[in-house]
């Protein structure tokens, strides 16, 4: 067996993977536009990468102008069956600290429908199973890696997807809370999304930033905070990036990713160009 080739889609502050050998800058044009940057493949501890800074670099884009449909076309094109999002976000707990990692394994939509997100329209119509939005394979060797590098990590939670660009009130941030959600993002939603319908296993790194504005022992979130958070926990979600691109070739996916279209498609074949 090949390895798969592993993509890395990176937030704010990870805007380049360090430690790739046989580098190489890909553009990649698609039928949706220009995604948010080149592609970076290389070679991590023998596994074929492909990295992508979400907002471009020098952080571009705002989350509703990211190309979402480009950069997961892009990833398809490059040949890529896994993707690792890595991500900043608010937390909505107490026990999920600044500095704590989660791996999300349910998202919710609070976007306002500027994102296009689906691959499907234009006179082919689809509808991807999304009960269960992450890879939970791939999921499970997030956790562990994240485990195994020290990090304080959570498995499981909901994120919920904001459109942002600003953050919360408080009123809808204690109504968030009162939802049951975990964090809170501006980007994920639509990436699992269309990595559902590109076929390709989608699974979060998500790093806890700030408790948004409901705690009341704690300042308001603000970007020069979020940034503080990041550079001192950028090295450990690259190490369990890292630890996760060796472990994934052992832990195959079996939750059917790869046949996500399978029974999706409603449009006559016979019409489909
Ligand atoms: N990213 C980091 N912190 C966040 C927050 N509180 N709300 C939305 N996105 C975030």
């Amino acid at each position: 067996m090949t390895s798969p080739t592993i993509g890395v889609i990176g937030g704010s502050g990870l805007y380049q993977m360090e430690g790739l050998s046989d580098l190489r800058e890909v553009h990649v044009e698609t039928p949706f536009g220009p995604p948010s940057d080149a592609f970076i493949t290389g070679v991590l501890d023998g596994v074929k990468m492909v990295f992508l800074p979400r907002h471009g670099r020098g952080h571009r884009f705002l989350p509703s102008e990211v190309n979402y449909r480009a950069n997961i076309y892009g990833m398809k094109t490059l040949g890529v069956e896994r993707i690792i999002s890595v991500s900043a976000v608010g937390s909505m707990r107490e026990d999920i600290e600044p500095g704590h990692i989660v791996i999300p394994d349910q998202f919710f939509d609070r976007t306002q429908g500027k994102r296009a997100s689906t691959f499907f329209g234009n006179g082919v119509t689809g509808h991807v199973q999304f009960a269960d939005p992450v890879c939970a394979d791939l999921a499970a060797v997030l956790g562990e890696s994240a485990k195994s590098v020290g990090a304080n990590v959570h498995r499981g939670g909901t994120y919920l997807c904001i459109e942002g660009p600003n953050f919360s009130t408080r009123a809808e941030s204690r109504i968030y809370r009162s939802w049951g959600v975990d964090i809170i993002g501006m980007t994920n939603l639509p990436e699992a999304r269309l990595a559902r319908e590109a076929e390709i296993c989608y699974a979060t790194i998500a790093l806890a930033t700030d408790y948004d504005c409901w705690h009341e022992g704690h300042d308001d979130v603000s970007v020069e905070a979020v940034i503080a958070i990041i550079q001192k926990n950028v090295a450990t979600a690259r190490n369990i990036v890292k630890a996760s691109a060796s472990r994934l070739d052992a832990s195959p996916c079996t939750r059917g990713c790869a046949d996500a279209l399978q029974y999706a498609i409603m449009t006559d074949k016979a019409l489909i160009p």
